[in-house]
């Protein structure tokens, strides 16, 4: 299967070219593919912050190129380069809260630059360790997409009716995709009658990216209202809900875009199966449950406007854009280290016991 999926990969959002980082602004997808370059850790904070780039392992890995442009800077200024790179960490960990990858990948460029042999290039050594944060991502991509594939085939061989929740795709991460590699995986193997998308308020990840992706894949897809989600459910023979991950704590809860907790209670009420897939990079074992997960609450601005024009009355507004799924509503959590089903503490930490595959 990998091959076929490696021929598959058609869409990418992030590339290191040249010393500098280019970001597909995902803002303005699908109607226009516009690039921005950039060459400051700063300047990488902010189009995280902005939501150029979005997706958990996409801000991790962007993160992780971030601070190789700083490394290159911070040398070039003179002085005491190491003290002045805190700085450029502090910036990068302040652009969003939620998606520990970001957390993640920041920690790997420290543990490597703590590593640094008398005489080694902090520049170049953090330049592989960042590329290899991103391969490692597309690797694990294509492994959680065959486990997804086996757990769909093994429940259910027939073409089957999906519903997923925001974007999960190559625009999310480093390679073919979690939840939506599964489902794009899934197609190729002929499991997917259609793809039901959810629409995603308010940020419109799943009618803006996630349907954009499908097809261009040629996958067959339905975008709905969030709230459609449980007539769907009831109407529509729906066999698996399938989501990712912005942070997965010690217990198997899980945060992930605002509406992935309803979309699990509903599927718990209907019988429908519910899979969280995620690379172990989104598994936080320090935090002990999902209480502990801080929630961003972004502008009020964003529900309430349309392209800059406010269409609401003159009220305020809630938007928490994250929510966090208990353990005992998933059935499985895919990662590229294999599947825990029913998650609990103790499978998730044999789960992080194993050897990363690559
Ligand atoms: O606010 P976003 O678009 O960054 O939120 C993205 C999600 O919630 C995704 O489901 C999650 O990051 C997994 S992406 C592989």
């Amino acid at each position: 299967m990998r091959e076929r999926l490696l021929a598959a990969e058609k869409v990418k959002s992030i590339e290191w070219l040249d010393g500098r980082l280019n970001l597909l602004d995902q803002r303005k997808l699908p109607v226009e593919e516009i690039w921005c370059s950039h060459d400051s850790a700063a300047s990488v904070a902010a189009a995280i912050r902005d939501m150029v780039v979005r997706g958990a392992p996409a801000i991790g890995i962007s993160a992780a190129y971030g601070l190789v442009l700083a490394v290159r800077a911070r040398i070039a200024d003179g002085g005491d380069w190491r003290q002045a790179l805190e700085e450029d960490f502090k910036v990068l960990a302040d652009s969003r809260p939620t998606a520990v990858n970001l957390f993640w990948a920041l920690n790997q460029m420290r543990e490597r630059l703590d590593r640094l042999k008398p005489g080694e290039d902090p520049y170049a050594a953090l330049e592989v360790q960042a590329i290899s944060i991103h391969d490692s991502d597309r690797e694990a991509n294509l492994a959680m997409a065959q486990f997804g594939v086996d757990l769909i085939r093994r429940h259910q061989g027939n073409p089957q009716n999906l519903l997923t929740h925001c974007n999960t795709g190559a625009l999310a991460t480093g390679g073919f995709g979690t939840a939506l590699g599964v489902i794009r995986a899934a197609h190729l193997e002929g499991l997917v009658e259609r793809v039901y998308v959810d629409e995603t308020r308010p940020w419109l990840q799943g009618s803006r990216l996630t349907a954009w992706e499908l097809l261009g894949d040629g996958v067959p897809a339905m975008v709905n209202a969030d709230s459609a989600a449980a007539h769907l459910m009831k109407s529509r023979g729906i066999s698996w809900v399938i989501v990712g991950a912005d942070r997965i704590t010690a217990n198997g809860d899980v945060a992930n875009k605002i509406g992935t907790y309803q979309l699990a209670v509903l599927a718990m009420h209907h019988g429908v199966r519910f899979m969280v897939v995620a690379a172990s990079s989104t598994i936080d074992m320090a935090l002990e449950n999902g209480e502990e997960i801080q929630i961003e609450e972004r502008a009020g601005s964003e529900l309430l406007e349309v392209d800059g024009r406010r269409f609401a009355a003159d009220v305020e507004a809630f938007n928490p854009v994250f929510d966090v799924t208990p353990a005992d509503l998933i059935d499985a959590i895919v990662t590229e280290k294999g599947v825990v089903e029913r998650p609990s503490a103790a499978k998730m930490a044999e789960l992080m016991s194993r050897k990363r595959l690559h």
